[in-house]
């Protein structure tokens, strides 16, 4: 039974959040994780190859796993394929992914500009599934903010909770664009449990966040990458920091990586380093060294050396 109160979520990270970096985030306390969106169709035509990517940690629990889809039938099929797998408590459909590769057919954000469908779409999911929860994640319209539309379709949808995601479509990630008030209209009209989501990057800000829209929950993507310890800090109500070598954080994910990728994961892993790295005074002298390096020994012990013996700050 999920309590949805302070609920703090993993946010699905396309190319970011997979089972390497989702077990690694657990230990810092957060509810829920999300694993990255798969496609409908991809799960109906070619479900050997999807299902490897929601393969999950078993300390992964409740687990959501979100679709991405434009077509009922589709969707009833790839629900019942996850029907036949254990571990996973809760399926969301993404209803906000501006990708032309994924709007430009009808799916995830392009979903904003039909709302029956939409609608149609969740509870189709609801009434096939056997998983004890359905959710959707959307942003605040496609081209223009449509809160009320959006808050009645959701009341008229059969899901058990919504993220939403403080931008439009048109908004991509635009920081300034950014708006907490739209999220708080929606909220105060619909009669289960939402979500906060969009640029929360420090413990204060969620506090900020949940107060203005009054939220069960906040879930955080981007920022997580650089200090995915900001869910410690909001699950012990702190801004204390936990008391961890940054070192053994990145250790651990690198090692997932390996385990999970091969000697792959070495490359895969670039792009996480160079995050990590950030704050760093030598950041970009540690970038130029990690983007050489094929070899997981020496990617290793190169993060043992950049990241010393620091605390977390
Ligand atoms: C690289 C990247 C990949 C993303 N992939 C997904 C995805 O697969 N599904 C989804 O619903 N949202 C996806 N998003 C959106 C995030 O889940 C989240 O809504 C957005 O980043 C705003 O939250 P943040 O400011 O905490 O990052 C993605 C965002 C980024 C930057």
């Amino acid at each position: 039974m999920i309590k949805f109160e302070n609920l703090l979520m993993l946010a699905p990270l396309a190319g970011w959040s997979d089972l390497a970096f989702r077990s690694m985030v657990k230990k810092f306390a957060v509810d829920i994780t999300v694993s990255e969106m798969i496609s409908s169709y991809a799960l109906v035509y070619n479900p050997k190859k999807t299902l490897r990517m929601i393969e999950k940690s078993p300390l992964e629990s409740p687990f959501s796993v979100q679709i991405a889809g434009n077509n009922s039938d589709i969707i009833k099929k790839s629900v019942e394929i996850l029907n036949t797998q254990n571990g996973i408590d809760i399926i969301d459909l993404n209803c906000g992914c501006p990708a032309p590769k994924v709007s430009s057919h009808g799916s995830g954000s392009a979903l904003l500009k039909n709302l029956n469908l939409l609608a149609d779409l969740v509870n189709t999911i609801k009434l096939h599934s056997n998983k004890p929860y359905t959710s959707l994640k959307v942003r605040l319209g496609f081209d223009k903010k449509i809160p009320l539309e959006l808050a009645s379709m959701i009341n008229d949808s059969g899901a058990d909770f919504v993220v939403v995601h403080g931008r439009t479509k048109i908004d991509a990630y635009k920081k300034e664009k950014i708006d907490y008030s739209s999220i708080a209209q929606i909220k105060e009209k619909i009669r289960i449990p939402l979500i906060a989501n969009g640029e929360i990057d420090s413990f204060q800000k969620a506090k900020e966040v949940l107060k203005i829209t009054n939220a069960n929950g906040v879930m955080i993507g981007r920022f997580a990458l650089k200090e995915p310890w900001i869910f410690y800090q909001l699950k012990h109500n702190t801004q204390e920091l936990p008391n961890m070598l940054k070192k053994d954080i990145v250790l651990e994910h690198f090692d997932n990586m390996i385990r999970f990728y091969g000697e792959r994961g070495c490359i895969i892993f670039r792009k996480n380093l160079h995050n990590y790295a950030k704050s760093h005074n030598n950041a970009s002298d540690f970038r130029i060294k990690v983007n050489a390096i094929t070899s997981p020994k020496i990617m290793r012990e190169s993060i043992i050396d950049f990241f010393s013996n620091e605390k977390i700050s």
